[in-house]
């Protein structure tokens, strides 16, 4: 096992330190010379798209939480309405999926049991099917009409990293697929984005960098009864994966919030007790951000700001912050959650939690 550890001493690290590895990975079988996406056999027309009146994506955990920021990139891409929905949930209500609908599962292992089922739900009510998954051959692989894998390599530690970051590209490059199939997207935006895509691993790499930084700052979080992740839009989503990470590894009671929904109840439990972790790195709702951070220090919680290094305002709210390169907005979030990701990692050390297996969860859930 120390073997395949590599010199790191948990998987869980490895794992965040592959990230710029499988992040190329997934991205560069799928850009073309031209800067343009390519999906081996996937030869979908323009007809084909406008024949698709929705788009379901269902998964479970962090796939979930990857499928809720593919939400924002296809509704913004491909022009679709898109729904999320938890795989358990899905499969037990009366849905409204058609054959107008395309069915997107998202599952590292493509052996979780819920998914797998939902899939099939779907797959019964007419649906078309794609599935994102880090497992050849799985069970999902087989049973979705097209399969895109994300080249994370296996993921050992029960707390996903690589292959929520890699799910997010391959959806990212689906999205933007999508668009330039149906004409919703200029071919210079989607040049832009895979460009930055292709230097995204250098990026990552900077990121990794603030590893001691992260481990500071989780001593001020390891005492917490209860950690708030504040986020807007794209940045919500991220926030709700943070908080799992962050559950999942040090035990510690972590909710995402969406920023401006504070005022309608949670900030009556915001305390100096509440450490808050505050993500912005989307321009449009920064100013409301800015606010929301006002707001829970006013209440004096200690907040870590989460944006970009050219931002002057986030310090002047946060008590401390945590700077990651400037990007596209779009892609912001598959660096974000790097630091999420290590702070939940040295919060479960701190707690001499078993990090790579915490209690009561399994890699892989292949029953109900
Ligand atoms: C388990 C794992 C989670 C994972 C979820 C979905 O609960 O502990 O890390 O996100 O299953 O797994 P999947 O393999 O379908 O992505």
């Amino acid at each position: 096992e120390a073997a395949e550890k590599n010199g790191y001493p948990h998987f869980m690290l490895k794992e965040i330190y592959e990230q710029p590895k499988a992040v190329c990975d997934t991205t560069t079988i799928h850009v073309d010379k031209d800067g343009m996406v390519c999906f081996d056999n996937l030869n979908w027309t323009k007809a084909d798209l406008e024949n698709i009146d929705n788009i379901l994506i269902t998964a479970c955990g962090t796939a979930y939480h990857a499928g809720l920021v593919a939400k924002h990139y296809i509704e913004r891409f491909v022009k679709i309405p898109v729904e999320v929905d938890i795989a358990s949930e899905y499969r037990y209500r009366q849905p409204l999926t058609s054959e107008r609908t395309l069915c997107i599962v998202v599952s590292q292992s493509g052996e979780t049991l819920d998914t797998l089922e939902a899939l099939k739900e779907a797959k019964r009510l007419g649906a078309r099917s794609i599935a994102v998954t880090n497992s050849i051959g799985s069970s999902i692989a087989r049973e979705a009409d097209y399969t895109i894998y994300t080249l994370a390599g296996p993921e050992i530690a029960v707390a996903s990293t690589k292959a929520y970051t890699t799910q997010l590209v391959a959806l990212l490059l689906l999205s933007l697929y999508m668009g330039q199939i149906k004409g919703t997207i200029r071919p210079e935006l989607i040049k832009d984005i895979t460009s930055a895509l292709l230097t995204l691993p250098d990026k990552i790499t900077e990121v990794l960098k603030e590893k001691d930084h992260m481990e500071k700052l989780a001593d001020s979080l390891k005492d917490a009864k209860d950690i708030f992740y504040l986020g807007r839009s794209i940045d919500y989503a991220i926030a709700m994966e943070g908080a799992l990470k962050l559950k999942e590894i040090s035990y510690i009671h972590a909710e995402a919030y969406a920023a401006g929904e504070l005022k309608h109840g949670t900030l009556a439990l915001i305390t100096k007790e509440t450490p808050v972790i505050a993500v912005a790195t989307q321009s449009h709702v920064a100013s409301k951000m800015y606010s929301n951070i006002q707001e829970v220090r006013a209440r004096g919680a200690e907040v870590i700001g989460i944006g970009y290094d050219d931002d002057p305002e986030l310090e002047k709210y946060a008590t401390d912050t945590v700077r990651i390169p400037r990007v596209d907005e779009f892609i912001a979030p598959i660096l974000s959650v790097i630091p999420m990701q290590l702070l939940a990692y040295f919060t479960g050390i701190k707690r001499e939690n078993d990090v790579d297996k915490p209690r009561n969860l399994a890699k892989s859930v292949t029953v109900e």
